[in-house]
């Protein structure tokens, strides 16, 4: 009686190891991998019996760690201790994904070390959302700052215009005084449009989005679109038929458009290709993107251009952030196009491999 419920204890346990999402691997002394679970074969792309008799190092990615990394690692558990940490291992098919991992040696009854059992946990998608929870929050944080510089600057501005064209009108045309307050005048309306653009950045403009389909927002722009566009840039579009609807404001929704086709076309000087894909998007937890989960109407404007360094991607959605020359850019198209995307509910994200190319993808919620 015993033993049976003995042997339906290990099955249990048996079918746990193989059942639970959490990434198990059990080697020999040696590192050789002996058994692989459904999970370990998922995270790792690749199939027991292709692991079976390889060294973890299969899954290891190249570079991502230093040597001394590993070695402290082989030592503590080869001095039978247990070691934790996080790991960034590469997916069969390149991807990269960040593990939490404990090695713990197993020895035999003379205490000699037999097997390692290192149990992984796929963290990728934590840390992205975490990423990016900080990311909004200094963006929140930068916009409430933002909005009441500009609304304060709005006000005081309005008194300087006033002021300045009421001056203006008394004096005689040609006089040294009319042509610097002339060029007072021009300054101050600048300054209001920058200070208006970072109103729509802070959110404090009203807008009243409709229940919009985005493909015919794009194709009304379509045609500024190309114009835009210089001859050595080919300018593609793949639109979703059958592309759901979402609340749009179609001014603000062909200026997010435009900023990020004009960024597009400074990063390809030499030329290259501009590419504008609507597509539906039901994300679940397993989506690539740090985005809640719920139905999307995915917009994607990729071009082949310079690409963004990793140290400044960061920083590009931030009012100012520019790596234009003075009079060039005035770094305020990304947060123009971050506070309209934020202002519709929706999310908006950079991807960008250098010398390559960036892709721009917003999401806005989709409406029944
Ligand atoms: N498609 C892109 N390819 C490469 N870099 C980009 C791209 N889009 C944006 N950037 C980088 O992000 C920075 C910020 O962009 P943003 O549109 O906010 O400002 P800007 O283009 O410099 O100035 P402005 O839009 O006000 O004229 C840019 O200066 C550039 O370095
Ligand atoms: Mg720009």
């Amino acid at each position: 009686m015993e033993q049976r419920v003995c042997g339906d204890i290990e099955k249990l346990i048996l079918q746990a190891v193989e059942q639970t999402s959490e990434a198990i691997l059990i080697t020999d002394a040696e590192g050789s991998i002996l058994y692989a679970n459904k999970a370990f074969e998922e995270t790792s792309g690749y199939d027991s019996d292709y692991l079976i008799g390889k060294n973890p190092s299969v899954v290891k990615n190249d570079g991502a760690h230093p040597p001394s990394f590993y070695k402290e690692l082989w030592e503590t558990i080869k001095a039978g201790r247990k070691w934790h940490g996080r790991m960034f291992n590469r997916h069969k098919s390149g991807a990269i994904y960040t593990l939490d991992t404990d090695i713990t040696p197993v020895r035999d009854k003379n205490g000699e070390l037999t097997h390692f059992i290192s149990v992984r946990r796929d963290i990728t998608r934590e840390l992205q959302l975490e990423k990016q929870l900080v990311e909004s929050q200094k963006m929140e944080s930068l916009g409430l700052l933002a909005g009441q510089i500009a609304h304060d600057f709005n006000n005081m501005l309005t008194i300087i215009l006033g002021s300045v064209e009421l001056v203006l009108e008394d004096t005689k045309e040609g006089t040294i005084s009319h042509k610097l307050l002339s060029e007072t005048l021009k300054t101050a309306r600048h300054t209001a449009e920058l200070t208006k653009q970072l109103l729509v950045f802070a959110r404090r403009q009203e807008t009243r989005p409709k229940k919009s389909c985005a493909n015919d927002l794009i194709k009304e722009a379509e045609l500024i679109l190309n114009r835009l566009m210089p001859k050595n840039i080919d300018f593609l579009m793949d639109l979703e038929t059958g592309l759901w609807d979402a609340n749009l404001e179609s001014t603000q929704f062909q200026q997010v458009l435009m900023n990020l086709a004009i960024n597009a076309q400074d990063a390809m000087p030499k030329g290259g290709a501009m590419k504008l894909t609507t597509r539906n998007l039901a994300a679940g937890e397993d989506s690539p993107w740090p985005i809640p989960v719920g139905e999307y109407v995915l917009i994607q404007l990729e071009d082949t251009g310079t690409g963004i360094p990793q140290e400044i991607l960061d920083k590009v959605f931030d009012p100012f952030f520019t790596t234009k020359p003075k009079g060039k850019g005035t770094g305020l198209g990304l947060s123009i196009v971050y506070g309209i995307v934020k202002q519709h509910q929706g999310e908006v994200l950079v991807d960008s491999v250098p010398g390559k190319g960036t892709t721009f993808r917003l999401f806005f919620p989709r409406v029944k």
